[in-house]
């Protein structure tokens, strides 16, 4: 399986361009089985005697390239006949074209598009034969002219598919591995809602959601017609197209018409994070809006969960948040989808990953991922600030708490979610590496000084982050943020060490004197040094101060004393809720959650948002942007806040003595602005919900459905707490 088979590329370069390898071949015996394993540098699509093979979109998939490719194996047994057409076509996508935030960074993983095959047939008289990618492949230009990821893809129906030669034999050192993610599908489809005539006079369609994906559409034209699509996520103050956000990326999709009946055109190797599309080229008069569909691209990942309660702007937050992360969720998870970066960033995804798994069966997509962070670590242990590295050596001044903590806190949610320690068994050595990295570069022992530290990433709470539009990392000090993790990483370790029946003495030891160190430095008077929301919250969250009721009280007057606004960036926003309702603060939570001036998530709510934004204030309270040097309108981060609408406001907890739902605590946070909640998931072990409103008279009526194989703690409002077995149970609270 691939082992004799030789990496190929084309004789020649074309800049953006692809290439087809094909190979003709015949058999005189009547094929028992055949076997097509297949993999490439770039991205490809595999054909058989005119049918594609391809069971995923964005084949192989994005994994660290120099470290380990996935490959992937079709049977094409029904496929085969008696003379035979192979036809791979590749193009640059992630490992050959442009990627990262370096602008013009082609070739992270190679300066060419590569491909490597190996067709492996059994004769029915038990022979066997093995077709292996060489020399005898022929490589020819394609119609799709030029593809990028970030620029989109050219396709000229008209264009001489001219032949270049002979493939040349080339080497690449890594290891081959079977796919190991979820494959990458369309999903969703949405139809135009209306078709904009901007200010400008540009003819702009609106599909009403923001995603990832692309345009496809359906035309009959002329020999020679073009068709030029631009992408946006929103429209300028005046109603125009705005595409400065994607900096660098163009987004642009091209077709050129081959005069046919009816043609239909996607890119193959390229996506867009949009909800507009601006028809730049267009051949016809009338725009005739049923040839136009988006299609939403992402992991097959499966939907476990549905919520709702009696708040609509709080139900078009969620889904918000759903739509963030199937935004984001395609083959790795990206920051977003529409700029030249759609890279694997560390931080985001250890920030959002509980709420994704609670949307999502995520355990086989961080699986994959992960692998590549442990792929990615280097010697000494430090995690790279995104995963796939692409290549880029990061100076070690660039290990960041938040971001490198995913080494921990990805594969322990993903234990806690599924129950499944075999996450913890694969990643293991890689959280220690990340730990012990932390007690040997650290300044200060115990304690984490030194390292580059994104500190608390776009908060609010410095002059600077009010004046400019520099992404700024707030006044927490990154000490204090980097220390909190290093406690929350060795506890991770250290309780992951027992599942896995390690003997952990060392690092209980380590997690001792860190939360000491930790106090003795950070706590003055049994309060944080530094009086920010996100340095509360932490202190809470983490179990880092000692009376929390006292702390918790604190942090809400704050709160309130800020008008009940948020000043927390990345790092501190996921804890902020959690940390004042755990404490006695759960109204000073609500009323976090149902702010809807700036900043607050229902302000993006209010101003059709239809994803999560990168800014609180991605559209300014004037109607401005944030600036394009850094302004996502599809950015999961903030939508963290899900797990705590999941697990404080449903309730919903899985108990680390029964991980994936085992053992769950149902200890739901009343209010009665919200009406009714109703939260169902799908878990490992069944069906779980928790459901809860209020009638005329005030009373809260609370519904549960508890798998059958699992024990529940119920814990309501008015201090009644219960023990059971799995079943339904419905209790009223006066
Ligand atoms: C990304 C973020 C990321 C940050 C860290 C940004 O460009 O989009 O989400 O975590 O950089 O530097």
């Amino acid at each position: 399986m691939l082992k004799d088979a030789k990496w190929i590329k084309a004789p020649c370069d074309i800049d953006d361009g692809c290439f087809i390898f094909s190979r003709d071949f015949t058999f005189d015996k009547k094929v028992e089985k055949a076997t097509l394993y297949v993999t490439a540098l770039g991205l490809y699509r595999a054909y058989l005697n005119g049918k594609e093979l391809n069971l995923s979109l964005f084949t192989p998939g994005f994994t660290s390239y120099d470290k380990r490719i996935q490959y992937q194996e079709y049977d094409v047994t029904e496929s085969i006949g008696k003379n035979n057409s192979l036809l791979i076509e590749a193009a640059e996508g992630w490992a050959v074209g442009n990627m990262t935030i370096l602008p013009g960074k082609k070739h992270r993983y190679s300066d060419h598009i590569k491909v490597i095959y190996s067709l492996e047939i059994t004769f029915s008289d038990g022979s066997r034969e093995c077709i292996n990618s060489g020399c005898e492949t022929t490589v020819t230009t394609s119609n799709v002219i030029s593809s990028s990821i970030y620029d989109g893809e050219t396709v000229d129906m008209t264009a001489e598919i001219k032949p270049l030669g002979n493939a040349v034999p080339t080497e690449y050192e890594t290891k081959l591995v079977p796919d190991e993610g979820e494959r990458v599908s369309e999903h969703e489809v949405f139809y135009p809602s209306e078709l904009i005539i901007t200010p400008k006079g540009e003819r702009v369609i609106d599909f009403g959601q923001n995603l990832a994906g692309y345009v496809e559409i359906s035309v009959s034209g002329k020999r020679g017609d073009r068709i030029t699509l631009s992408h946006a996520e929103i429209l300028d103050p005046e109603g125009n197209f705005y595409t400065d956000n994607l900096r660098s990326a163009k987004a642009v999709n091209a077709y050129v018409l081959a005069g046919k009946d009816k043609e239909v055109f996607k890119p193959k190797y390229s996506w867009q994070g949009f909800r507009y599309i601006r028809l730049d080229e267009y051949p016809f008069e009338e725009v005739d809006l049923s040839c136009f569909k988006a299609v939403a691209v992402y992991s097959d990942i499966r939907r476990i969960s549905d919520f709702s309660c009696g708040n609509e702007k709080i139900n078009q937050l969620y889904r918000n948040i759903i739509w963030g992360q199937k935004g984001n969720f395609l083959d790795i998870p990206t920051d977003c989808p529409q700029r030249d970066e759609r890279m694997g960033w560390t931080g985001d995804a250890q920030i959002f990953v509980r709420t994704a798994a609670i949307n999502f069966d995520v355990e086989r997509f961080f699986k994959k991922w992960l692998s590549d962070l442990a792929e990615n670590q280097y010697e000494d242990g430090s995690v790279p600030l995104f995963v796939p590295d692409c290549r880029l050596a990061f100076p070690k001044e660039k290990v960041s708490s938040a971001w490198g903590d995913a080494a921990t806190i990805c594969p322990w949610e993903i234990f806690m979610a599924y129950g499944n320690k075999e996450i913890l068994e694969r990643q293991f050595d890689s959280m220690k590496k990340w730990v012990d990295y932390i007690t040997k570069t650290t300044e200060k022992e115990f304690l984490w000084f030194g390292g580059k530290q994104m500190g608390d990433w776009l908060a609010l709470d410095t002059e600077e982050s009010k004046i400019s539009n520099n992404p700024v990392s707030g006044r927490t000090p990154r000490e204090f943020i980097a220390s909190a993790f290093y406690a929350k990483s060795t506890e991770i370790l250290v309780n992951s060490g027992k599942i896995l029946g390690k003997d952990m003495s060392e690092y209980e030891a380590l997690y001792k004197n860190i939360v000491k160190a930790f106090k003795e430095t950070f706590m003055k008077d049994g309060f944080p040094v530094e009086d920010t929301q996100t340095a509360y919250a932490m202190a809470l969250y983490f179990n880092l101060c000692d009376d929390k009721k006292k702390v918790a009280a604190e942090l809400s007057r704050m709160v309130r004393a800020n008008g009940n606004r948020l000043t927390t960036g990345f790092v501190g926003t996921p804890y902020l809720l959690h940390a004042l309702s755990e404490n006695g603060e759960a109204e000073t939570a609500y009323d976090l959650l149902f702010q809807e001036g700036f900043p607050s998530w229902l302000y993006s709510v209010n101003r059709g948002a239809t994803t999560m934004w990168e800014h609180w204030d991605g559209v300014k309270e004037d109607g401005t942007f944030w600036d394009k040097v850094m302004n996502s309108y599809n950015h999961y981060a903030y939508g963290a806040v899900g797990d705590w609408i999941f697990g404080a406001a449903a309730g919903i907890r899985s108990l680390p003595d029964g991980a994936g739902y085992k053992h769950i605590e149902i200890k739901p946070c009343t209010d009665k602005r919200m009406g009714y909640v109703k939260y169902t998931m799908e878990t490992r072990m069944g069906k779980l919900s928790s459901h809860w409103y209020y009638d005329l008279e005030g009373n809260v009526h609370f519904e549960f459905e508890i798998p059958e194989k699992s024990t529940a703690d119920i814990i309501l409002p008015d201090g009644r707490n219960y023990s059971v077995n799995g079943g339904k149970y419905s209790f009223i609270c006066k």
